[in-house]
Parts: structure tokens; sequence; C-alpha cells
């Protein structure tokens, strides 16, 4: 069957062939250090799962949520917000509910992009960026993250013709693969450059709360006009080591 031409287009998934290759090297018998898709080592905490053990067995919650996410799920989001950042969201308005954040990153080009329009994408970065932005159309316009600059894109290097047609931008920081953290002065600069094009800032802060010794990672909300220009996704699977439930369930219902 011929698939469509977008998708003919993507590049292999990273990540389903690093666990290709080790698959057959697993079965060649040798023992393979995984450098895929990272997981966290510990467990969900107990008081998570307990109350999981519990709510599973309410038939009020075999229902369909409301679209948004249920209310108080948002409020709390809200709440932790303003306790961690000292952001006030609006719980209504302001936060949205996802299956997972891989699912928010990769939509959101479908909300803005057209076909033509390009996305910054930081290289290396979290593979979803860039795929979801070319499914949209959009062509990737590279950032590279380089040890030189602190693993910060340089936002004076990318050309003007380029932002011009620029109409997301992607971050992450703390970063995953390279581990880098930054300032909210880098985000002050990047509120100014999206500010100055037009662009819509997407910060993934999947590990914001995976830091180390004495800094604490800003959110992006936190500067001032980001609220303007930016979006920001959280995820539950690093905070609480929450990245297995959604495999487990599916797994659940296939047996
Ligand atoms: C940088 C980054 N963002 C987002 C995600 C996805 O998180 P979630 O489980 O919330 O979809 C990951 C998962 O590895 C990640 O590394």
């Amino acid at each position: 069957m011929k698939v469509a031409e977008r998708l003919a287009a993507l590049p292999p998934y990273l990540f389903a062939r690093i666990e290709q290759k080790i698959e057959e090297l697993e079965e060649k018998n040798v023992d393979v250090i995984s450098l895929g898709i990272g997981d966290p080592d510990l467990p969900t905490p107990p008081h998570i799962v307990q109350v999981l053990q519990e709510q599973v067995k309410n038939p009020e919650n075999h229902r369909y949520p409301s679209s948004a996410g249920m209310l108080a799920f948002r409020r709390s989001v809200a709440d932790w917000y303003q306790g961690r950042f000292q952001v006030e969201l609006d719980p209504s308005t302001e936060v949205v509910t996802l299956i997972g954040s891989k699912e928010g990153l990769a939509h959101i080009s479908f909300c803005y992009l057209q076909d033509g329009d390009t996305a910054l994408i930081p290289d290396p970065g979290y593979p979803v960026y860039g795929i979801g932005a070319a499914l949209a159309g959009a062509k990737n316009y590279l950032l590279p993250l380089k040890e030189e600059n602190g693993f910060l894109p340089d936002l004076r290097n990318i050309p003007t013709d380029v932002s011009k047609n620029a109409k997301l931008m992607f971050l992450n920081y703390p970063n995953n693969p390279t581990g880098a953290t930054c300032d909210q002065s880098f985000f002050e600069d990047v509120v100014e450059y999206a500010k100055s094009f037009d662009i819509i800032v997407c910060h993934d802060a999947a590990y914001s709360e995976i830091t180390y010794n004495d800094y604490d990672a800003p959110s992006f909300l936190q500067v001032p006009g980001a609220r303007d220009v930016g979006i920001e996704f959280h995820s539950l699977s690093k905070t609480y080591k929450y990245d297995g439930w959604v495999a487990w369930w599916r797994q659940g219902i296939e047996n």
C-alpha cells in the first residue's frame, strides 16, 4: 500500500531504529547498554500507586473525561505553577490536559503551521518537534546546540528571512539530550526575538524537576512577556515517574 507523501518524506523514527538494533543484538546475546528512550529508574511513588489502585475500581472513572481534562486536575496544575514558579494561571482557560506531553508537542504544529511555513527545531533534540512540524507541512530549520554556546541556540545567527517565515520555535531546558540548563536571561532574549518576528515559543519543560545542586530550572512563563508568545509543556512521566502507565494499560487491554 502506498503511504501518503508526507509520511514517506519522514526520516525513520530514531527510537524505533534504536529499539530494532537493540533487539537484533540481544538475539545474538550481546549485553547492550541502551542509549534509546530514557526511563526514570525509580518506581512511581507509592501514594500515587495506592490512589490509582483504589480509583480504578470506581465506575465513574471508566467514562470519558471532559475534552480539556478534569477541572480538578487543571486546578492542581495551576496551584503547582503558583507554588513552584509563582506563575498565576487560570485553570479554565490556560491549562489543558494531554495524554502525555509528546501528544501536545506533536499536535501543536497542526494548530499553527501551514504548508511552507518554517519551524525552528533544536538540533540535537527530541525528535517529535520536527516530525510534528513536517507532518503539518512545515520546513524544519535546525538550530544547532553547540558546546561553545552552552548548548543554547544562537538566536543572532538565524537568518532574517528564516525568522520572518518561522511560526513556531521549540525549546527544551533542562535539555534532552545535552543535559544543558539555561537561566531566565536566555528566556528574556527568546521573548524579545519571538515578539519581533511573531513566533510562538513551545517550551518543553519535561525535565524541570530533574536538576542538581542548587539549580532550580525556571519556567519560560516566569519571564515578562512570555505569556504573550509562549506555551509550556510539562510531563508527569519524569516528575512523578509515570512514563510506563499508558503502556501498562495498553498491554492490559490487549491481553
Ligand atoms: C524532552 C522530552 N520531552 C517530552 C517527552 C515526552 O514525555 P511524555 O511522557 O509526557 O509524553 C520526553 C520523553 O522522553 C522527552 O525526553
